[in-house]
């Protein structure tokens, strides 16, 4: 069986936006793949984090997944900072990239020119991240388009270091989602939904209030047509619920367009509301349920003994091509 593993960092609460374009592709993949997922609490430490927060959204991230179908019996999941083999391999991969290469990419670049006095883990990011993924002799690293600058320094990581000490590593291609929905912003919806977004209207995120929920897609940006029809470039906010609607009912656009044909939009939004509460409501009571067990502390008890294991013995190899010890 291939092997996947992806990453998430413990930022900001999932959107609607996640749920649609990257939760459900991974409950997909897990059916097919030897699949590990762990959440990358380091790399959200290379932008300086609140310890009270971090550690909060740390264990929400885990029970949210869970919730929406992450299923611990066909994922392997752990926290990175549990599993010191991967700042261990970080480093002795370090050695083996080269300044220019981490200078080049495109994420280092926008986040360094945001911030002035930026951290030296905010550079070094992407080898931890090499890391992760070279660790386990991964196949696929199913990630968003943005991080697969990524995957491919990872690969020539894995490469280089290959030809220099001898056969260690898998080369990991990346995985991104072909059509993969992408929300965007109820009240500006020229833009993607985003945990970021001013307007907080705009954005659902899967813990808000139902009743929050009904009254943000009831106030949803529209257009002064009144026909509910998909035309994303003409009519966004509409298509937008179209498309949401769509993902939760597996119709396909022109059934729903002959299901509203003689609706106006606040029926149709009722609609949308009714079917992404149904969704999210069923969510939100089997993540209080988690909340409130110690099912994720078994869940990481077992991910790390097993992780720790598979990455300890990389280490070691590594360890021995590059001289490294007695
Ligand atoms: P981010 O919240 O930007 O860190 O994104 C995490 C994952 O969710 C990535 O795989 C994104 O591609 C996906 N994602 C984020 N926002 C949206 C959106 N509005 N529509 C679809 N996918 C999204
Ligand atoms: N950098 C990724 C992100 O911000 C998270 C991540 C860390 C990751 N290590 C990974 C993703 C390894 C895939 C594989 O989204």
């Amino acid at each position: 069986m291939k092997r996947i593993l992806t990453g998430l960092q413990p930022t900001g609460e999932i959107t609607l936006g996640n749920y649609i374009g990257a939760i459900k592709q991974i409950v997909e993949l897990q059916e097919k793949y030897d699949s590990y997922i762990f959440v990358a609490d380091l790399h959200s430490i290379t932008i300086p984090k609140d310890p009270k927060i971090l550690r909060e959204n740390i264990r929400k991230l885990l029970a949210l997944y869970l919730a929406c179908g992450i299923d611990p019996n066909k994922n392997t999941i752990f926290i990175q900072s549990e599993n010191e083999y991967h700042t261990n391999v970080s480093w002795m991969l370090e050695c083996n990239t080269y300044f220019g290469e981490l200078s080049r990419m495109t994420q280092f670049k926008d986040k360094s020119k945001k911030n002035t006095n930026f951290s030296s883990g905010l550079f070094t990011y992407p080898v931890l991240m090499a890391a992760d993924i070279l660790i386990y002799d991964v196949d696929y690293v199913p990630v968003g388009i943005d991080q697969k600058q990524h995957v491919e320094i990872a690969r020539d990581i894995a490469d280089r270091f290959n030809k220099k000490y001898g056969k260690i590593f898998k080369l990991p291609d990346a995985l991104i989602s072909e059509v993969g929905t992408k929300i965007m912003d109820l009240q500006d919806p020229y833009h993607k939904m985003s945990k970021s977004s001013e307007n907080q209207n705009g954005v659902i995120r899967l813990l808000d209030n139902i009743d929050l929920i009904r009254k943000k897609i009831m106030s949803a940006v529209t257009d002064s047509e009144s026909i509910v029809r998909f035309d994303p470039d003409n009519k966004p906010g509409i298509s937008n619920l179209i498309n949401i609607y769509s993902v939760f009912t597996h119709k396909n656009i022109s059934e729903i367009e002959e299901e509203f044909n003689s609706c106006n939009y606040g029926d149709f939004k009722k609609s949308v509301a009714d079917v992404v509460i149904n969704e999210i409501s069923k969510i939100q009571n089997k993540y209080d349920e988690i909340m409130k067990s110690n099912q994720i502390d078994k869940i990481l008890d077992d991910g790390i003994r097993k992780t720790r294991e598979i990455a300890k013995r990389k280490y070691e190899a590594m360890k021995l091509e590059m001289g490294l010890g007695r």
